[in-house]
């Protein structure tokens, strides 16, 4: 059988993909240089290599000793407020280094890839909710870098014959329903594990940033969709690959409030959560969701089983109180 590689499968979006594609009977082979992935998120059984995007002869070993039928790409640094600070680490990483990746791809056959993309290629929306056709307009260097691939992809296709889809993520959230693995980030910067560990007692408190804006609490509202959902999106958009090649959103059209999640933490765990109110972090949308019943369902045929914030925290939870990284 020929083997699936996964870039980044270490990370949280990725071993949740990989964890989901061993389930569905793919034999996977994951790739990470575990500047922020975890060994221990992937699954007993399951090949290792540890290589990095920025080194195309770590990639050379890997795709020399495996025989790939297609790329599962997580690998890239996610910190949009790093990416003002250090734009080079991005570019550098999150371009230039899937240019390696692809370039691997190229010289050893393997035409296919399913690419980690985000809402934050939009920018601040100019309408909602956001579907495909939204204008593209990234406010950071992080959506940057994920647009450039995404362009870079329409013309390797075009002149290489890549078949590809680019997930653009909502907001990734929720651990596996098992609690095996789960979102464990250094720094943690995502709301849900903050409410969740300040509830816990692990933080002093959640710091909710910005209670003015236009929206109907005042806090921002965010499209959060379940790490497992995003997995099964993968595996039907590669599967799909001989037939479409493109760009799809993948939320639940769900829009859920800073103080929405804070209550439904308080609700899942049974306790209060410290709360303390906070300027506005900069580069923040007041709203930003999927527009439902796009391409995500009526081409790749994928629904989100979870549609209940207060089910998506309970994975989280359930991961929190037990932890392994
Ligand atoms: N928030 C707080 N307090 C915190 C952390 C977050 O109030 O301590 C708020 C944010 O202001 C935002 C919401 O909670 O309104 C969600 O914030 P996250 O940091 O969890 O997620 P983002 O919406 O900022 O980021 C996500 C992805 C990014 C992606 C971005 C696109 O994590 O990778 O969506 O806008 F770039």
């Amino acid at each position: 059988m020929k083997k699936i590689l996964v870039m980044g499968g270490a990370g949280y979006i990725g071993s949740h993909a990989v964890k989901h594609f061993v389930q569905e009977g793919y034999d996977c082979v994951v790739a990470d240089n575990l500047v922020y992935g975890h060994r221990e998120a992937v699954p007993q059984g399951v090949a290792f290599e540890k290589a990095d995007l920025a080194d195309p002869s770590s990639l050379e070993a890997v795709f020399g000793k495996y025989d790939f039928e297609a790329v599962l790409h997580f690998a890239a640094y996610a910190y949009v407020g790093e990416s003002v600070t250090d734009p080079q680490k991005y570019y550098q990483n999150n371009v230039a280094g899937t240019l390696n990746l692809l370039a691997a791809m190229k010289k050893h056959g393997v035409h296919k890839i399913v690419f980690s993309s985000t809402c934050a290629t939009y920018g601040e929306p100019q309408y909602t909710p956001i579907d495909e056709k939204h204008p593209q307009n990234p406010i950071n260097p992080y959506g940057r870098t994920k647009l450039m691939i995404e362009q870079a992809f329409g013309d390797y296709a075009r002149a290489y014959g890549l078949q590809y889809a680019a997930l653009r993520y909502f907001n990734a959230a929720g651990a596996a329903a098992d609690g095996s693995i789960g979102e464990s980030h250094n720094p943690e910067t995502h709301l849900i594990p903050l409410v969740l560990q300040a509830i816990d007692g692990r933080r002093p408190c959640i710091k909710v940033f910005g209670t003015d804006y236009p929206t109907p609490d005042g806090t921002c509202l965010r499209d959060y969709i379940h790490v497992e959902d995003l997995a099964s999106a993968h595996r039907l958009a590669l599967e799909k690959l001989d037939t479409f090649s493109g760009y799809v959103n993948l939320g639940t059209g769900v829009k859920t409030s800073v103080k929405d999640i804070i209550a439904a933490a308080e609700n899942v765990t049974g306790k209060k959560c410290p709360v303390e109110n906070a300027p506005r972090r900069a580069g923040d949308p007041a709203e930003l969701y999927a527009a439902a019943h796009g391409p995500a369902e009526t081409v790749l045929g994928w629904k989100p089983r979870y549609m209940q914030i207060e089910d998506i925290i309970a994975t989280a939870w359930k991961w929190e109180l037990n932890r392994r990284y």
